[in-house]
């Protein structure tokens, strides 16, 4: 496994090459953003959201103080728009971004074993490595990712053409065709998750978490993927198939 960077590491190259990209090209707002957008876009391999909101800030902000680039008021807008625009508000509230690793859910079909074409959902699919490990595991199944940020869900469709990705929320997405929801989010949700499950989700289909598990609910299956993280399995009941 290729071991990241040691921070501040990272940081430096990204600040450095958006201040090199931000000389290199005619000096205005196309400039500005181009360096902020390389800013935006490298900031999702921070692991914390502090050290993204750092990659990400790090050359607006210099920038700022630098007097370099003389922009009206206004000329910042679109630079924080930018920034924002990659990562809203709102899917900061659910999880950040944190890529599930290729091999984790290697061991997922021995555990787990789906019919060729059942349908799986990543819910919240970031930038794709989720359906990519999804991929590995079930190469017959039907894929499809929904997220919140459009411009990951735009990188997300070029890196996983074989998968059906879209913009959308996943807690007004209907979850009822699936025989598998995989989730990587956060704590806070997995209570949410496992309710939406369970209302929509026929009996026998599966949601699986990487990491987080749901309060109070005892789950079917735990596997340790191989960075040593868990990867909570629950079943639902109840409802027929549809
Ligand atoms: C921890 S990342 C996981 C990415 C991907 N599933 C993976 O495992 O590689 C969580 C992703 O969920 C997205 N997200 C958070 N809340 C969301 C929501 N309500 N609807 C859609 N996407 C959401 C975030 O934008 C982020 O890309």
């Amino acid at each position: 496994m290729r071991r990241p960077l040691p921070w501040p590491l990272p940081a430096l190259l990204v600040w450095a090459s958006a201040w090199a990209l931000f000389w290199l090209l005619p000096r205005g707002l196309p400039a500005v953003l181009a360096a902020t957008a390389w800013g935006a876009g490298w900031s999702l391999v921070g692991a914390t959201r502090m050290r993204r909101l750092l990659l990400a800030l790090g050359f607006p902000l210099s920038l700022l103080a630098s007097g370099a680039a003389a922009l009206p008021p206004w000329g910042w807008l679109p630079p924080l728009a930018l920034c924002l625009l990659v990562y809203p508000v709102h899917a900061w509230r659910d999880a950040p971004l944190f890529p599930t690793p290729l091999q984790a859910l290697d061991g997922l079909p021995a555990r787990l074993a789906l019919p060729a074409g059942a349908a799986v959902l990543d819910a919240g699919c970031g930038l794709g490595d989720g359906l990519r490990a999804l991929r590995r595991a079930y190469p017959h199944a039907r894929l499809h990712g929904i997220e919140w940020s459009w411009p990951l869900r735009l990188a997300c469709a070029l890196r996983c053409p074989w998968a059906r990705v879209r913009r959308g929320d996943i807690w007004q997405s209907d979850w009822s065709g699936y025989a598998l929801v995989y989730l990587f989010q956060r704590p806070e949700s997995m209570q949410r998750a496992w309710r939406k499950a369970a209302a929509e989700m026929p009996a026998g289909a599966w949601l699986a978490s990487l990491e987080f598990e749901v309060p109070g609910v005892l789950p079917d299956d735990r596997l340790q993927t191989p960075d040593g993280r868990p990867l909570w399995l629950y079943r639902v009941s109840g409802k027929p198939l549809k």
